[in-house]
């Protein structure tokens, strides 16, 4: 999402002057927590350190050199587009693939599904994804709500799909309460790129055994 790739030292020497202005301002890595005030101590605060900018500062003044090749950590591995971040018991997809216009402005689209939970359930996990590679091209985002009531079309949230998000996973005894005959509603906001795309969703759930209540259960989602 971001204007640029910086996989290689190919693609990051250009932006070199760039990445000292936004890097040593803290404004990349996006982390919108103020340095000065309040709490500092978060769980996967990807911000950098003071040294970490250091570094990386000294490395744009010193001219942005590649450095010894044979110093170089092999490339990160990213996980396949198709890949569940948790293991689902259960994955609902939109019903048939909404197809979006190659032009036009951004469209809203509303999908309910019915998941049929006959009793209630509770989610240890969940996690919300586009089912085809082509659609994380023209996808914002997709939320999801439950619908526990029709006379309630807003629901509670659940949990969302947009750019780097991963899964929720709640923590050890704890979870989300899916009343029985709850439906699911997905919000898509979808950005035409040029070419018809089609657009299907899925929602991956992790289910706590039947029966299993867990000691904590959350209101909303609680992204761990
Ligand atoms: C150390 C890691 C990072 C560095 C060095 C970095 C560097 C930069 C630089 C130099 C720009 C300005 C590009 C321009 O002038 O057009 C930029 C913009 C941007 N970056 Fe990063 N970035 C980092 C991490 C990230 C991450 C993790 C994300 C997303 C989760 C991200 C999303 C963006 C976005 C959306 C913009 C455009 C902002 C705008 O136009 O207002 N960056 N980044």
């Amino acid at each position: 999402m971001a204007p640029m790739s910086l996989l290689t030292y190919q693609d990051v020497r250009p932006w070199a002057r760039s990445i000292k202005a936004k890097v040593s301002s803290r404004e990349m890595p996006p982390w919108f927590i103020d340095k000065h005030v309040g709490i500092q101590k978060f769980k996967n605060d990807p911000s950098l350190t003071d040294d970490e900018i250091a570094t990386m500062v000294k490395w744009v003044d010193d001219g942005a050199p590649q450095g010894n090749l044979a110093d170089m950590p092999p490339p990160r591995n990213f996980s396949d587009l198709d890949t569940w971040h948790i293991k689902p018991d259960v994955v609902f997809k939109t019903p048939k693939p909404y197809i979006l216009k190659a032009q036009g402005p951004d469209e809203f689209v509303d999908v309910t599904i019915d998941p049929g939970f006959k009793e209630d359930v509770y989610i240890s996990a969940v996690e919300t994804k586009p089912v085809e590679a082509a659609t994380f091209k023209v996808i914002h985002h997709a939320t999801t709500n439950l619908i526990e009531d029709d006379d309630d079309p807003t629901g509670l949230f659940l949990n969302e799909y947009a750019v780097g998000k991963g899964a929720d996973v709640f923590p050890p005894n704890s979870g989300r309460l899916i009343k029985a005959g709850s439906k699911i509603n997905f919000n898509l906001h979808l950005h035409p790129d040029g070419e018809q795309t089609s657009v299907q969703i899925a929602i991956g759930l992790k289910l706590f055994p039947k029966g299993d209540v867990p000691k904590y259960v959350a209101f909303h989602s609680c992204p761990n």
